[in-house]
């Protein structure tokens, strides 16, 4: 079987992180993880490198993971059966965060234009005019890879602010878009998005280090920071310890060049996949995405009906995502990680396609 689901990529790790753990190991330094361990330094550094984002470090608070920082900020931000909006499709454990942290999902789905995928603002407001009291963002989108524009995040800060509404952003996906599309961190696009605004982020997705265990959340504005201060001390000391050395390893200016080495390989393999769809699968309909390893297919017109993996997981052994777990906008969609090499996306495709030929 291959394994094409799991958001995890196959590359060896950057040479800083290994060498790093490696080093802990030996050095059986595997207690606590230290209070100022390094990250809002490393990370004000990659910000600015990498984004153009000026972060004030002392805006920086680390946790054990993206979701569970979620949670914590929107247990803080929502009473309990409040609602929260989210952009379906979407990475299918936002619905359980929001309920986890006592919310009700209010979904607003994304909107496919000619352009790409897009926030549908119209759609928000209505939720946030009808008493919606946060939104969680997925910047860059997953699963469809969408970079949001600046335009889109203002307007989207613009009317959580009108509303009295919090936004909280997982950027985690940030690290890995491509050169030619602009991230822009949520609660940098204005001062609105300053004063309503959290980001949830890490080195995890990027640099494949999920079991790690390391998340920071990033402010800008004072009523936020005051938010995140006022969480309990516990949330930053779950950090792992070696998810906080993987993670200062991973943004310090020596990992730039296996970050950029990391992008270009996505970069091949995201345009591979769209000849390997037009060569093995006629009739997919595939945007290129703009970040991360994640593409997001519709097979739905080949009649294998809403969830097209099932069958592509039984009968040609390749295990994609099934569209219809990031919402009901996922029917005939299948999720594939191409965080692999090109030889495994060649055969994962060619065997999915021999299903058409049969
Ligand atoms: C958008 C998004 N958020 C969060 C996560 C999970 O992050 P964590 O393991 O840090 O909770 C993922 C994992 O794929 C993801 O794609």
């Amino acid at each position: 079987m291959l394994p094409l689901f799991v958001a995890e990529t196959d590359f060896p790790l950057a040479p800083a992180i290994t060498a790093t753990l490696a080093r802990a190991v030996e050095l059986g330094d595997t207690g606590y993880t230290p209070p100022q361990p390094g990250i809002r330094e490393a990370f004000t550094d990659f910000a600015q490198r990498r984004f153009g984002w000026t972060v004030n470090p002392a805006r920086i608070r680390t946790t054990c993971d993206v979701m569970m920082g979620v949670v914590e900020l929107l247990r803080r931000v929502i009473e309990p059966g409040d609602r929260v909006i989210t952009n379906p499709p979407v990475y299918p454990p936002f619905e359980m965060c929001v309920e986890e942290a006592g919310g009700v999902v209010d979904r607003v789905p994304l909107r496919e234009s000619a352009a790409g995928w897009e926030l549908d603002l119209a759609g928000i407001e209505a939720s946030l005019a009808a008493g919606a009291r946060a939104v969680l963002l997925c910047n860059p989108h997953n699963p469809t890879g969408t970079v949001h524009s600046r335009e889109h995040l203002a307007a989207l800060a613009e009317l959580a602010e009108r509303y009295g509404a919090s936004v909280v952003s997982d950027e985690i996906h940030a690290p890995s878009t491509q050169p030619g599309a602009a991230f822009v961190p949520f609660v940098s696009v204005s001062d609105a998005a300053a004063r309503v605004g959290f980001a949830v982020t890490s080195a995890s997705k990027a640099f494949n280090l999920a079991g790690l265990k390391c998340a920071l959340i990033v402010t800008a504005g004072d009523g936020p920071t005051a938010i995140v201060d006022g969480l309990p001390p516990e949330v930053e000391w779950r950090t792992g310890l070696f998810g906080a050395m993987a993670a200062v390893a991973a943004f310090a200016p020596e990992s730039d060049a296996w970050l950029d080495s990391l992008l270009a390989a996505l970069d091949e393999n995201r345009r591979l996949l769209a000849q390997l769809l037009e060569e093995h699968l006629p009739g997919a309909r595939y945007r290129i995405p703009d970040a991360g390893f994640l593409a997001w297919v519709d097979l739905g017109a080949l009649g294998w009906g809403d969830d097209p993996s099932a069958r592509i997981l039984e009968e040609a052994r390749v295990a994609f995502n099934p569209g219809p777990s990031f919402g009901p906008e996922g029917a005939g969609y299948v999720r594939i990680n191409f965080g692999c090499s090109p030889e495994v996306l060649r055969e994962a495709v060619a065997r999915a396609g021999a299903l058409l030929r049969a």
